[in-house]
């Protein structure tokens, strides 16, 4: 194994005295730092007073390990920060040369910072022998060990590759102690994954393929009802099965449900993972799955690859036999989805092209256009600000003659179940003419400039529209009494219902604020 000369990085904005522990980087020296140092936390902050300290006491511990910590300026080194994708603060990353960029996943403290650094630097996989191995089997809930023979070199290359990916997620060991595996059962080569629930263990025999496991440890390392939460969401989404969610209030209800399925749970396992979710703290989730988020018992099946929801009869009672069948269906391919969809605008009012579920694939997968999209929520304050933006930005192509080459369009993301994964708002993206299989991530700044730009070196029609502040400043009262009209239209429109509509966007914004807390808490 390579031993990782092991450093971090920090991006801090506050300037920090020159006795400091933190190594301070700019865009000349970062490239090299990087290259000569393969494992790098990159710590990306303008204003991170709580952090600035607990960085510094982590670089004076990690320093006596051989261990360094640097930081570079964002407000300096602003193309720097940008080329890294650091948009948001504070942004963590750990580089591994300037191949793999991983987030650090670890918590904000130096006690922490120092743990976390100093376990990516031990090697990914730890080499077992008949002292170790009992111990590492029980050394973490879930754990990975390979048994190959000590001249296989391609085994021990794709197990240390797979766990170089998941380092963070599982312990890794292996052993080529003939004996060992023998005592085990297993051949040459294999891996076993000891975890503390369940059935204790599970065998992966056969040639090793790096993606295979990871998918058996995946799909293996998750209970055959486990309970979702802040801390295992994360791992059900990686799993590439769907999830199916059980909501109950209380804990008897949610045991006594779980016992009720449990044999359902076990006929689809490894294609179906089965989980409990606490629909008093977490019911708002619910609204995801397009269920109602106020009565319990629910159930519903997610596929966690295309984001697809199928909520199960609300007004159903849920047995066994029920639900059953429904599974049954389900993986039959006999359940259609639910998509959650506004209303299609019965004429398009603004500059900007309002988009919902149903006009989707009319708008967006427009192969004659660019349609560049923007994934809002309401309750976003990023995007409210970008909003008159963006607005004169959709005015420029309509005014010069462009609205046949490119669209500008919007859809509320809270209210329209859309096919992208949505990572945070406002997420903006490029669908390409001829290609709408390859939408391009907007990443850059949120001006005007840098919007026209991105869509015409990544559009197909290579449009480029003149912007020029006065001209926005005359189109200004064109583009806002287009914008009042649309409102003015909506308005119209939402009326009738307003009432109905305002209590389930709320609902629905909650809802997705809680699948935030859920995806932020990890
Ligand atoms: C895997 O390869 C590394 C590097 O050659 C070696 O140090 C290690 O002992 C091997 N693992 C096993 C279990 O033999």
């Amino acid at each position: 194994m390579h031993t990782f000369k092991s450093l971090a990085l920090g991006l801090l904005s506050a300037a920090v005295a020159s006795a400091s522990d933190v190594e301070s980087l700019t865009g000349t020296t970062f490239p090299d730092f990087v290259k000569e140092n393969p494992l790098v936390l990159a710590e990306c902050s303008g204003h991170c007073k709580a952090l600035a300290p607990e960085y510094e006491e982590a670089a004076t511990t990690l320093k006596e390990k051989n261990i360094k910590l640097a930081k570079v300026d964002c407000t300096e080194e602003a193309a720097l920060c940008q080329e890294y994708g650091v948009e948001g603060y504070p942004t963590l990353k750990v580089f591994r040369g300037s191949e793999s960029i991983t987030p650090y996943a670890g918590a904000r403290k130096a006690p922490a910072i120092v743990s976390y650094m100093t376990k990516q630097s031990l090697p990914a996989v730890s080499v077992l022998t008949k002292d170790t191995i009992e111990d590492f089997k029980t050394a973490d809930k879930v754990v990975l060990v390979a048994y190959f023979a000590a001249d296989d070199k391609s085994s021990n290359e794709t197990f240390t590759a797979a766990a170089e990916k998941l380092r963070d997620n599982y312990l890794f060991g292996a052993s080529s102690d003939a004996d060992l595996a023998k005592a085990e059962g297993v051949a040459f080569p294999s891996v076993v994954l000891y975890k503390s629930f369940d059935e204790g263990k599970n065998v992966f025999d056969g040639p090793l393929d790096a993606e295979a496991i990871e998918k058996f440890a995946n799909v293996k390392s998750i209970p055959l009802i486990g309970e979702v939460g802040p801390e295992t969401y994360a791992g059900y989404m990686a799993t590439g099965i769907p999830l199916a969610y059980i909501f109950a209030e209380t804990p008897e209800e949610r045991e006594s449900l779980a016992k009720d399925l449990k044999e359902i749970a076990q006929k689809h396992q490894g294609v179906i993972s089965f989980a409990t979710i606490d629909a008093k703290a977490f019911g708002a989730h619910a609204g995801n799955l397009n269920l109602k988020a106020d009565l319990w018992p629910a159930f519903a099946i997610q596929d966690t690859v295309k984001n697809l929801k199928f909520p199960y009869d609300q007004e159903a009672k849920i047995t066994a036999d029920l639900i059953g069948k429904f599974v049954d269906d389900f993986v039959a391919g006999n359940v259609e989805p639910s998509i959650k969809s506004e209303p299609i605008p019965e004429t398009q009012e603004g500059p900007v092209q309002i988009v919902v579920a149903k006009n989707y694939d009319d708008i967006v997968l427009d192969d004659a256009k660019d349609v560049l999209i923007e994934f809002y929520a309401p309750w976003c304050g990023h995007c409210k600000a970008l909003a008159p933006k963006y607005d004169i930005l959709a005015g420029l192509y309509v005014d010069q003659k462009f609205g046949d080459k490119v669209t500008i369009a919007k859809v509320d993301a809270t209210l329209n179940d859309v096919p992208d994964e949505i990572q945070g708002f406002p997420t903006i993206k490029l669908y390409k003419a001829g290609d709408k299989a390859n939408p391009v991530t907007y990443s850059g700044s949120r001006s005007i400039e840098d919007l026209i730009k991105f869509v015409e070196e990544n559009g197909e029609h290579k449009v480029s529209v003149t912007y020029e502040e006065e001209t926005a400043e005359a189109q200004k009262p064109i583009v806002e009494s287009m914008a009042k009209q649309a409102e003015a239209a909506t308005e119209a429109a939402k009326s009738v219902a307003e009432e109905a509509t305002e209590a389930v966007k709320e609902k629905v914004a909650e809802a997705t604020e809680a699948a935030e807390d859920i995806h932020d808490e990890l």
